[in-house]
């Protein structure tokens, strides 16, 4: 099967197995885990950060990051598509006493203003405030989309001004990066808390991490207990995260080539099925409005010839690519798509 469903699907490969076989381990709960404690370090001073915790999900750190911000009964405010409301069952909520309204993007895209329109940062003893803003780059669901760093700058600066924290959902700023060449320091300074996810793109088997101060990540990480996520010999998974940082970062660049490649082939067939102006990384998003089958049909047709997809919706089909592909996985993929597309818009 080529499985173009997510690039979470990534495998580990021998080498990372390797480095995860001879990883130097201790108590993680106990702060003794040599392999954790250096990739925490690294990956802080990567974004500017003070401190990182690492996680088991995305999910987890993103979690532990916006309760830091955010009171219980206190408001989050993010794009209508974004993990963090789609995604993440109402944990917000359901942990943290978070309540959350959503702007709309244009394909996720951050322009500040839109978020700052319905942010009520200081809204007295009757009506909810606004605390935090969450920034998912790229966006998943609006279909890998780089957020422009002048909207998130613009953001900062609106948001500082009013008190209102930024949390960033990064699980995927590597390809952010790999895409834009903007440091990782240049994404981190604009942001109080960070998520990262080394388990994407990077092709670790597991592993996130939040990063912010020396005070907000103490605090995080007596959460993370809470949760029942304080990992004992963890060293394992932080050598496969430290093994990709080190190894899998520039080959994101043939991820997104690829997914392009994709995208030039189900808009030649099928020119509304997708924008190319917004294929920026390695996720394809099409939009099958107009075409007589579903997301549905098209990917169960797709699973016939040994291809996965995702549904994301009845008009939503999303395709990723990542290291566990070949060339010859995409073009298989090309002799396929397109003519599928090219029949349902015709039909
Ligand atoms: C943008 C984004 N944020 C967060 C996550 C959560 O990561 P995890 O699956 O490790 O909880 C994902 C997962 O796909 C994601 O796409």
């Amino acid at each position: 099967m080529i499985d173009l469903r997510s690039d979470t699907v990534t495998r580990p490969s021998e080498e990372m197995r390797a480095a995860i076989a001879s990883a130097q381990v201790g108590d993680d709960v106990y702060a003794d885990d040599p392999t954790v404690n250096a990739l925490e370090e690294r990956v802080a001073d990567m974004f500017g950060k003070e401190a990182g915790v690492f996680t088991p999900t995305g999910s987890l750190s993103n979690q532990l990051g916006i309760r830091t911000l955010v009171r219980p009964g206190e408001e989050l405010l993010t794009e209508t598509f974004s993990h963090i409301v789609r995604a993440e069952l109402g944990a917000g909520a359901a942990f943290s006493g978070i309540t959350t309204r959503t702007w709309e993007g244009d394909h996720g895209l951050l322009v500040a203003q839109e978020a700052m329109a319905i942010a009520r940062p200081d809204s007295g003893p009757y009506l909810v405030s606004t605390k935090a803003i969450a920034v998912e780059n790229t966006h998943n669901f609006g279909g890998g989309t780089v957020q422009p760093i002048d909207e998130i700058r613009a953001l900062r600066k609106l948001t500082s001004s009013v008190g209102i924290a930024m949390h960033l959902d990064g699980a995927r700023i590597w390809n952010a990066h790999i895409a834009t060449g903007i440091s990782f320091k240049d994404y981190g300074d604009n942001f109080d808390t960070v998520s990262v996810c080394f388990s994407k793109g990077l092709g670790a088997p597991i592993g996130s991490m939040l990063l912010s101060t020396k005070e907000r990540a103490s605090e995080a990480r007596v959460w993370r207990k809470r949760y029942g996520a304080g990992m004992r010999q963890v060293g394992l998974l932080a050598a496969g995260a430290n093994f990709a940082l080190d190894n899998n970062l520039p080959a994101l660049a043939q991820d997104h080539r690829r997914a392009r490649e994709i995208a030039i082939a189900c808009s030649l067939a099928a020119p509304t099925s997708v924008d190319l102006d917004y294929v920026h990384t390695n996720i394809v998003v099409l939009n099958l409005v107009g075409s007589s089958e579903s997301a549905q049909q098209i990917a169960a047709s797709l699973k016939d010839a040994g291809i996965l997809s995702s549904a994301l919706g009845p008009t939503t089909l999303r395709l990723v690519t990542h290291r566990d592909l070949a060339d010859a996985d995409i073009s298989k993929t090309n002799s396929v798509l397109p003519d599928l597309l090219e029949r349902a818009f015709k039909s």
